[in-house]
């Protein structure tokens, strides 16, 4: 359990309402009386994601370790949602931030990142995550910054076993299946574990985005780059899921449920909605990694109302 450094989060702060997410029954969306969805919703964590839980996890590790001197600078690589966890927590605990970020992110995450006060750092959208982690790793060792590397270090997968997977378990024990998006693969791989060491039966499904697509904060595995912290064996089943679908879902998720969710949480629940349909009785587990405010100046629903052609273009990253 990657406890915080004693005192590091005193009990109002911002970083005590890390965790301890709602499992919100999707009522109108679930398809069938017998079988139930409920999603994970990620949204209520203080920057409005799950990488929360990672970004906290992580630095309070680097303090345990002795790693971080006050005033020192985290490097990470990240297309949004870790950056801006990592941006919230560092603050808190007195660090400074670059954030290595893929040009074409949507404009709220690079605004927010400003408002934090960090630094940003480029780097060409072909290059990939990939790229990106690379020159984070050349900018640590150039400004003798400390990288985070939640793509390597086991904490990202463990902090999902004995936190988001605990919480799911308490929450439905009677839980059959889950599903969520792959980015890194430490929720998938953490929550897998927690919940097949609960019931070995539990099915495991990965959603990535279709080939030539993307969406926010999720890989292909053909692309996956993060093959030490993923554990293949944990995943029953893979679906992808293409952009203009995840975008519909996103509203209706809205429209239908009441909550502003992700785009990822709508490639996540048309998984979901497709397990549903090869299920007479059952409880689905889906995870909405992210509230889904930063996507708004994008107007992603226009986009996917037309189904304009040019939607796959766009880097839902
Ligand atoms: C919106 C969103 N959904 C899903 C994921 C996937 O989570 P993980 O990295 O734990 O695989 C991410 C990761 O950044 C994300 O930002």
């Amino acid at each position: 359990m990657p406890t915080p450094a004693p005192g590091a989060v005193r009990s109002h702060s911002a970083l005590a309402q890390i965790g301890d997410t709602p499992l919100i029954e999707l009522r109108h969306l679930s398809p069938k009386p017998g079988v139930r969805i409920f999603a994970k919703f990620e949204g209520t964590n203080p920057t409005g994601s799950i990488k929360d839980r990672v970004a906290r996890a992580l630095v309070c590790a680097l303090e345990r370790e002795g790693k971080l001197r006050p005033g020192q600078r985290i490097v990470e690589a990240s297309s949004g949602n870790t950056a801006i966890a990592l941006a919230m927590v560092a603050r808190q605990r007195g660090y400074k931030v670059c954030v290595v970020l893929p040009e074409g992110v949507p404009p709220m995450i690079a605004d927010t990142l400003m408002l934090f006060g960090v630094h940003l750092h480029w780097c060409k959208p072909l290059a990939g995550m990939r790229g990106a982690i690379e020159e984070a790793e050349k900018l640590a060792e150039a400004c003798g910054g400390v990288p985070l590397r939640q793509f390597q270090n086991p904490l990202n997968v463990q902090v999902h076993e004995t936190t988001t997977g605990e919480e799911i378990v308490q929450a439905l024990p009677e839980v059959d299946v889950f599903v969520a998006g792959v980015g890194t693969g430490g929720t998938i791989t953490g929550v897998g574990r927690r919940l097949k060491r609960h019931n070995p039966k539990v099915r495991v499904v990965g959603v990535e985005p279709r080939m030539g697509e993307r969406l926010q904060g999720l890989t292909r595995l053909e692309d996956h780059f993060a093959a030490p912290l993923f554990d293949l064996d944990v995943l029953d089943r893979r679906m992808l899921v293409g952009a203009a679908r995840s975008l519909q879902l996103m509203r209706e998720i809205t429209l239908r449920e009441g909550l502003v969710a992700g785009v990822s949480s709508g490639a996540a629940l048309h998984a979901a909605l497709r397990e549903a349909e090869t299920l007479e009785r059952g409880n689905i587990v889906v995870m909405f990694s992210d509230s889904g405010w930063k996507y708004l100046p994008s107007r992603p629903w226009d986009a996917a109302q037309r189904d304009d052609p040019d939607l796959d273009e766009v880097h839902w990253w």
